[in-house]
């Protein structure tokens, strides 16, 4: 057979983190996380199937890949088959944002693949086996298949099912996220391997596991009752934690850099003012923000003063997956 199927997925950004695996084989999250899907950042892909190839081709921001960098590709291809004989792919990416720099190109790079390599295969799933697919690739890609509040549980060891869970859909909450880039550069440590290092060496790895659930079910509760203050306190303590754990590692993975702590003191001091305002990173040195969309503006000018910030960008709760 062949066929072809293309999807935009969006990217999300964790309120509560999710960090660390309960089963890596499975990639199955120790903790749960609650996200919301961003409309600024846009992956679109589109699967080729063409039986005549001798290996699955991977062109990446009409970059093509070496045949190492296309296995996450292969195996998310060959699970979509669940072990059965398949025809080769041609899979072409694009990230409408810097990929591989904490800006979670994986999370909609995983969920755009998944939604059209069922297309392209004519291998009909649901949203759920989408996002459990999606999870294999990047556990924050289940996320991405559902637009604007979205769970992901933790997982049991040995249960591939798990998926994430819509809670809330794009136009719930008007809120903002502006993205204060401080580099281009892509980041050095892979989330994965952040996690697996995080989990064998830091003494902090059980204070974060047992932490993270209540931070999950603060930020759910909050966002049910749109309580942005709550939200974002709860965001910053999930971050701060997740980080922590991170940087007790041995060695250290430090994600934040100098310009992360400067742009963290202006979301202080916007606080200070009476803005609301707060923050989060991710495996990376770049800082998001919380805000109501009013602040939006006043939170981006603030951020850029005094320098180190080198690209920003606002965004607001997005869509779903879209296959076209
Ligand atoms: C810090 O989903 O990229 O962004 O499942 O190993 O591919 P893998 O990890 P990934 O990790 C994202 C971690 C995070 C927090 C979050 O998005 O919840």
């Amino acid at each position: 057979m062949s066929g072809h199927g293309r999807a935009v997925a969006c990217a999300n950004i964790a309120l509560a983190k999710y960090w660390g695996k309960c089963d890596e084989g499975l990639n199955l999250p120790a903790v749960p996380s609650v996200s919301v899907t961003l409309d600024a950042l846009v992956t679109e892909t589109t699967v080729t199937v063409e039986p005549a190839l001798a290996a699955d081709a991977l062109v990446l921001n009409e970059v093509p890949q070496d045949e190492a960098s296309a296995r996450k590709v292969s195996e998310l291809l060959d699970l979509l088959h669940r072990g059965g004989p398949r025809a080769r792919a041609r899979v072409r990416s694009v990230n409408r944002f810097p990929s591989s720099s904490g800006l979670a190109s994986s999370a909609s790079g995983f969920a755009a693949l998944a939604a059209a390599a069922a297309r392209a295969y004519g291998l009909p799933r649901t949203p759920a086996e989408l996002s459990a697919l999606a999870r294999r690739g990047s556990a924050s890609a289940a996320r991405s298949i559902f637009g604007g509040f979205v769970e992901l549980p933790a997982g049991t060891p040995g249960d591939g099912s798990l998926a994430a869970h819509p809670l809330h859909p794009a136009d719930w909450w008007d809120v903002r996220v502006v993205i204060a880039m401080v580099t281009r550069a892509p980041k050095d440590i892979a989330s994965r391997d952040g996690m697996r290092r995080t989990t064998r060496t830091s003494p902090y790895w059980d204070a974060w596991l047992a932490c993270a659930p209540g931070y999950a079910r603060a930020v759910r509760e909050a966002v049910a009752r749109r309580d942005l203050q709550a939200v974002g306190e709860a965001m910053e303590a999930s971050t701060c934690a997740m980080h922590a754990s991170a940087w007790a590692a041995v060695p250290a993975l430090r994600y934040i850099r100098g310009v992360t702590l400067e742009v963290l003191d202006r979301v202080e001091s916007l606080r200070r003012r009476g803005v609301g305002a707060w923050a989060t990173m991710d495996a990376g040195p770049h800082v998001k923000v919380l805000c109501a969309a009013a602040d939006a503006a006043t939170v981006g000018e603030a951020l850029r003063e005094g320098g180190g910030v080198v690209d920003l960008r606002v965004a607001k709760p997005g869509p779903g997956i879209e296959v076209l």
